[in-house]
């Protein structure tokens, strides 16, 4: 874990903003994903996490307790659900654009999904009905390439966030890869993402992770906590 970055002046981030192959149109995307879970164990997956610590870390850094609302975006087949309900959070949403991914954290956790709700949804076209607490996103973010599909995630985790709610988002920084699961991925150190998401929110904190997959490769990720102030 490396200390926080210092913040500096907002800057743009020079984009991947090609579309080819590695990058399927919005409506391929489901079946990528459905295909890539259909496909490979939980923890052969180069994202697998044994315990998603530093997720669970800034989520306790948002001060949220246990009655509070959290959405996991792209949660996939992650543990971060198990490890929210040991920690006695009782109103989680998991949505994933694959039902494979969601179906496989399900059949693990059996009766123990409890209140857990299940949302299969692109997560630029959800229509969250409530406003949540916490919205957290590992690797899922940095697949928005496109403009449009940046602005559509955005708006929907305006719609999807409460004034004063925290947003976790971790995504591949800098030196990172610059494909994930075959996708061409966009590239983020904290600061150039907080230019991305605009004035609407405050950055408070951000950490690098180097990620070890289950292949023993190492990846760069940034996490960043973000209020939302307006
Ligand atoms: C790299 S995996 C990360 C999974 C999980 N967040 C984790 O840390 O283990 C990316 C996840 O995002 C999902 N995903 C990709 N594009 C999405 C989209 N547009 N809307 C919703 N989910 C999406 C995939 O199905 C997959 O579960």
């Amino acid at each position: 874990m490396k200390p926080p970055s210092s913040p500096s002046p907002n800057q743009a981030p020079a984009f991947a903003a090609v579309l080819d192959d590695s990058h399927p149109h919005p409506d391929e995307r489901r079946a990528h994903w459905e295909k890539v879970f259909g496909e490979k164990d939980e923890a052969e997956v180069s994202w697998f996490q044994t315990r998603p610590a530093m997720s669970l870390d800034f989520i306790r850094r948002t001060g949220a307790n246990p009655s509070a609302k959290i959405v996991d975006v792209g949660g996939g087949a992650s543990r971060l659900v198990d490890e929210l309900i040991d920690a006695g959070y009782a109103d989680i949403v998991v949505v994933d654009i694959a039902a494979a991914a969601l179906a496989k954290a399900r059949a693990r956790l059996a009766e123990r999904t409890g209140r857990v709700q299940w949302v299969v949804s692109d997560i630029a076209q959800w229509q969250p009905e409530a406003a949540f607490d916490v919205w957290h996103d590992r690797a899922v973010f940095h697949f928005m390439v496109q403009p449009e599909d940046r602005d559509a995630y955005l708006t929907t985790m305006r719609r999807a966030l409460k004034r004063g709610g925290h947003a976790i988002i971790a995504t591949f920084g800098s030196n990172g890869p610059e494909r994930c699961s075959g996708l061409v991925v966009q590239r983020y150190e904290p600061e150039t993402l907080e230019a991305v998401l605009g004035p609407d929110f405050r950055r408070i904190e951000s950490m690098h992770e180097e990620h070890v997959t289950p292949a023993g490769k190492v990846q760069a990720f940034q996490f960043s906590l973000f209020e939302r102030v307006q």
